[in-house]
């Protein structure tokens, strides 16, 4: 029998990366040969790669060799160019080694994969790595609600209602939709992404999502067929098919794992577990108020801040405090998230709503304090307050800021005995629900 041969191809970014690599061992568990396309740049730093039998790696040049720039056009038009290249080398090398190529699994902002497939006459699907409510929303954007959307889209009284989706006012909007919007080029992906997928009769989106989260947002846009795949999420979190499978593989920053023992140590459910993900900086101000915020809970927590890049006099501000912050917690620059998040020890997850972030939050079962930044992180943010009801969402004071004080009634809301008890008894229904 043939062996089913699959080319997935991430954008060279943490938060692309994960799901495509869990995909790629979900389709290597039935049986397929997958080889896992990405930037040079971002192979290289991937520290703990799979070495799985049937599993690949094809990484080519992306012309930026200091790693992607994202939002930049350039580096996305230097991607086309040499990413159509080795897409096409592949496919025909794949062909004069009897290992034809079955299908080729990309990622939204390469928007330039379907149609490339076609010429090479190979199937594609895209693999939507936000939630299906998300897809609906740039789908109806570009399908009649642009108008509406971007007369509206200062207005705090406006209010959006689109087929099999809550209603929306103007900070549940994808980032891009706002007067602030600084990424008009990241729309003009979308617009991309939307109108190559109308061109396909009944186009393939695998949505890292499941049914019983997103069942009417899955079946929202008739042109397409929307399938949820997910939770992408290692296996020993999820089925437990495979309980070596404790992690995604494909870190960009690696770290010691000392924070693992110390949670160990810390009763059920009573650690904070605060990130921001990959892409977003707080600023100094809005970080020190967050470590404010925590030394207020008085519980013990666990923060990743990412190492500054510039500005280390800025920095030492936080290493300030951080003699009193150790006192209660942990500060690393990185950890492995789905662990984390797994362990028992977690009660609380301040997060800024990246979709991998809250998806692997529903897993946990661990409700959540949001603190949205951009891209479809608002949305997300309002599908956990009111729609899965499972977290609540931090607010901003008069000058932008989260304040500390904010943050400890949010945390202590979600944490307590009777304020956070429906969110906690939410968040542990989405946890079994996401099993199946
Ligand atoms: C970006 C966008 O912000 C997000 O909205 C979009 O859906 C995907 O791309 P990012 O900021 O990277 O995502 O956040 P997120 O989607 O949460 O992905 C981050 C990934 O890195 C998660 O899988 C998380 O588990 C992992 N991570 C993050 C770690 O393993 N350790 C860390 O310390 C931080």
């Amino acid at each position: 029998m043939v062996q089913l041969h699959f080319l997935v191809v991430s954008f060279p970014a943490q938060g692309h990366i994960n799901p495509s690599l869990q995909f790629a061992k979900r389709l290597i568990r039935i049986g397929a040969h997958v080889t896992f396309v990405t930037s040079n740049s971002a192979h290289r730093r991937m520290t703990n790669t799979p070495s799985l039998e049937g599993l690949t790696y094809a990484p080519f040049s992306d012309g930026c060799d200091d790693g992607p720039k994202l939002g930049d056009f350039h580096f996305i038009h230097e991607l086309k160019r040499h990413g159509s290249r080795a897409l096409t080398d592949l496919v025909v090398a794949a062909a004069n080694d009897h290992q034809k190529v079955t299908c080729i699994v990309y990622n939204f902002l390469l928007t330039w994969v379907p149609e490339l497939a076609r010429d090479l006459h190979v199937p594609s699907a895209l693999l939507w790595i936000q939630p299906a409510a998300v897809l609906d929303i740039y789908y109806y954007y570009f399908n009649g609600y642009e108008d509406v959307i971007d007369r509206n889209n200062n207005d705090p009284s406006f209010c959006l209602e689109l087929p099999g989706l809550p209603s929306l006012t103007c900070i549940d909007f994808p980032s891009f939709f706002l007067p602030s919007n600084t990424g008009l080029h990241v729309l003009s992906l979308f617009r991309e992404l939307i109108q190559n997928l109308e061109k396909e009769n009944k186009a393939r989106v695998l949505v890292n999502s499941f049914e019983a989260l997103e069942a009417e947002a899955l079946r929202s846009i008739d042109k397409f067929n929307m399938v949820a795949i997910g939770p992408l999420i290692p296996s020993a979190f999820l089925d437990g098919k495979d309980p070596s499978d404790t992690s995604f593989g494909g870190d960009l920053i690696s770290s010691s794992m000392d924070y693992m023992d110390w949670l160990n140590s810390k009763p059920e459910a009573s650690v904070v577990y605060v990130s921001f993900g990959t892409t977003s900086a707080l600023s100094k101000t809005q970080e020190k108020e967050i470590g404010r915020g925590l030394l207020e809970c008085r519980r013990p927590f666990l923060w990743v801040v990412k190492q500054p890049t510039e500005n280390g006099k800025e920095e030492g501000e936080i290493l300030e405090n951080m003699e009193e912050l150790k006192k209660y917690g942990m500060v690393v620059p990185w950890c492995s998230q789905v662990e984390v998040l797994c362990n028992p020890s977690i009660g609380c997850f301040v997060t800024h709503c990246g979709w991998n972030s809250t998806i692997e939050g529903l897993v946990a079962g661990v409700p959540m304090v949001t603190f949205p930044q951009w891209s479809d992180q608002p949305t997300n943010a309002k599908l956990i307050k009111d729609v899965w009801k499972t977290g609540l969402r931090l607010n901003l004071s008069e000058e932008g800021l989260v304040k500390g004080d904010e943050l400890k009634r949010c945390v202590e809301t979600v944490m307590e005995e009777e304020s956070g008890e429906e969110m906690r008894k939410n968040a542990k229904r989405w946890k079994e629900l996401a099993r199946g």
